[in-house]
């Protein structure tokens, strides 16, 4: 698979889904599918943080039951919205805390979606293959991110 070149048509696809459409949770959902069915992943999706909780609650996604709630700090998720930075995961074994909401996840990366500089929701790829996501993973979804950002 040629991954910059399904990434293009991935954001032009995201790119008019948008245009046109405002409400959340449709193009949160539709962003899920849109990706899910791109790329050979186990789940794709969506936290959102809620700042009364100081948890995250789990948004729309593809792939096997979640987690529905992740303490601030906490895990992937929890730790790229304490920090406000994507991450990448090789094994998630190595990574300290990891929580395993399904024990065919191998590797993973995390992007926060911020709105006037402060983190709303996250976006949660996992894979059932070690090593799957790298730096190019990371400047696509943050690009997507920053497309979403403005429904929030
Ligand atoms: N692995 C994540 C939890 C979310 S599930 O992978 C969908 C974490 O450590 O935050």
């Amino acid at each position: 698979m040629n991954k910059k070149k399904e990434y293009d048509s991935v954001q032009k696809m995201i790119t008019s889904l948008l245009e046109g459409e405002n409400n959340l949770i449709a193009n949160l959902a539709n962003t899920t599918a849109v990706i899910f069915e791109r790329f050979e992943l186990l789940w794709v999706g969506f936290y959102f943080v809620s700042e009364a909780e100081n948890q995250l609650v789990l948004g729309p996604f593809q792939g096997p039951l979640a987690c529905t709630r992740i303490n601030y700090g906490k895990g992937v998720c929890g730790t790229a919205w304490k920090d406000g930075e994507g991450i990448i995961v090789p094994d998630v074994d190595s990574f300290p805390g990891h929580i395993a909401c399904s024990a065919l996840s191998k590797s993973e990366i995390v992007i926060p979606i911020k709105k006037d500089g402060k983190v709303v929701a996250i976006l949660d790829i996992d894979s059932e293959k070690n090593d799957e996501f790298n730096q190019d993973d990371l400047v696509e979804l943050t690009k997507i991110c920053k497309k979403l950002s403005f429904l929030f």
